[in-house]
């Protein structure tokens, strides 16, 4: 086999310290908020994702990599990791005390899904999630942290689409008045849909069928059919937004994919991301922590794709900014052992410095040097080792100068 698996790549190189770069900022801005990290594991059982995701999702019905262990229990590659983090809670008791837990995560999802640009099956995620309070400003705080997390990594084109999709209590209202709507222009719908409106109506809201989502023209709204709790939630969540400046529009037909979401459901499109134009999504699950089997606890959280916004952001940046450490090139037996020693001490004191290892002549070193993209060649041959010092090369211009060990630290960190 000479190919990695479909849909999964390797992240090396631009890419990967555009992850990076992502992660560090997750870690600085999260941290700030008093968010903690939580690590799960890739897999878990299936019926976490089953019971949570939604039997009648997408993700479930067709994109889960679920098998069977070597035990006979079936187990899945998590698609997202909201279902596993709740789990987790659940498992370790944290919710018990009723005290907020924020905590966030990032880490590789899989879905069985069809390939397109920006759409992997091994992709990776960065979500923060907050359990414990119901009010609209424990959703703006998430929300405030992730556009001071996304504009800290200089995106400005963003917009965020809001909608409420109420509750279980407010949503057979709702189904009863779509129904009727649908019934009236059933023959408008694709086949999808006549399926949906048997499982899960709401779901139609958002059908990718051009002539659904035309024969969808003044369907009734979620948040005409909200209880006035929801209602009031959903009118207090927009105002925060104003007085923060979070730039958002009203979405009536956006509904998100998996099943656990109440009331508060939103994405953040990038006009920079083209077909693929969600740049993340998340909303309010209330319901999901006891489905789970833990107590009664609200919860509001996001998701962003690292994948789609690393590509945003090379997009935007160009290559992330990277420059590989100096070359230090011992020639001969006892230069090498005294490049060792520098090299530690120099290290030890934080700089980044490369060591040439191969004990190969000087050209080879350079030519490899060069190939790497390095610019400076620190070069330790007889003549500099009795005088303390190193030939120092500047590989792209050819310029050469010698430096005293001593003044090796000052110097690279100027
Ligand atoms: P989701 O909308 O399924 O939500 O995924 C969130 C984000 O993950 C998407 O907006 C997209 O950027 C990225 N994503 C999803 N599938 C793929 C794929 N195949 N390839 C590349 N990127 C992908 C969730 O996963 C929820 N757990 C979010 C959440 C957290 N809700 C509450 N808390």
């Amino acid at each position: 086999m000479s190919s990695s698996v479909k849909g999964m790549r390797d992240l090396w190189g631009d890419e990967l310290r555009w992850f990076r770069r992502i992660e560090e900022t997750a870690h600085r801005v999260f941290g700030a908020h008093g968010y903690r990290e939580i690590r799960t594991p890739i897999l878990e059982y299936t019926e976490v994702f089953k019971r949570s995701v939604g039997d009648s999702s997408d993700i479930v019905a067709k994109e889960m990599y679920e098998f069977l262990d070597k035990g006979d229990r079936s187990v899945t590659m998590r698609p997202e990791n909201t279902a596993g983090v709740v789990r987790a809670m659940v498992d370790h008791k944290l919710l018990v005390n009723n005290d907020p837990q924020l905590l966030y995560y990032m880490g590789p999802m899989f879905r069985y899904e069809r390939m397109q640009a920006g759409r992997y099956r091994q992709f990776w995620q960065i979500g923060a999630e907050s359990f414990g309070v119901a009010s609209p400003e424990s959703e703006v705080e998430s929300l405030a942290m992730l556009f001071d997390f996304l504009q800290g990594l200089g995106l400005k084109s963003l917009s965020l689409s809001l909608n409420s999709v109420g509750t279980p209590e407010s949503r057979p209202a709702f189904n009863a008045a779509f129904r009727a709507f649908f019934d009236a222009r059933a023959d408008r719908f694709c086949e999808d849909c006549h399926r949906r409106i048997e499982t899960n109506p709401m779901r139609i809201l958002d059908c990718k069928n051009p002539g659904c989502q035309a024969a969808l023209e003044g369907h009734p709204t979620i948040v005409e059919f909200l209880d006035d709790a929801s209602k009031a939630h959903h009118t207090r969540l927009k105002e925060l937004l104003t007085t923060l400046d979070i730039p958002f529009t009203e979405n009536s037909r956006l509904v998100r994919g998996l099943d656990y979401y109440t009331r508060t459901a939103f994405e953040v499109l990038s006009s920079d991301l083209g077909a693929q134009s969600a740049l993340l999504g998340g909303g309010r699950y209330d319901g999901l922590v006891k489905q789970l089997g833990g107590p009664d606890t609200p919860a509001f959280g996001w998701a962003i794709g690292l994948d789609r916004l690393a590509m945003v952001l090379k997009q935007l940046h160009g290559e992330a900014p990277f420059e590989p450490a100096p070359l230090l090139i011992p020639l001969g037996e006892a230069a090498s052992a005294k490049a060792l020693q520098l090299a530690r001490e120099w290290w030890s004191a934080g700089l980044r410095v490369q060591l040439e290892t191969r004990g190969c002549p000087l050209k080879k070193s350079l030519q490899s040097a060069n190939r790497m993209g390095m610019k400076l060649a620190l070069i330790l041959g007889d003549g500099e080792f009795e005088k303390g010092t190193l030939a120092v090369k500047h590989l792209e211009t050819g310029a050469q100068e010698e430096w005293a060990w001593n003044d090796v630290p000052s110097r690279l960190k100027g």
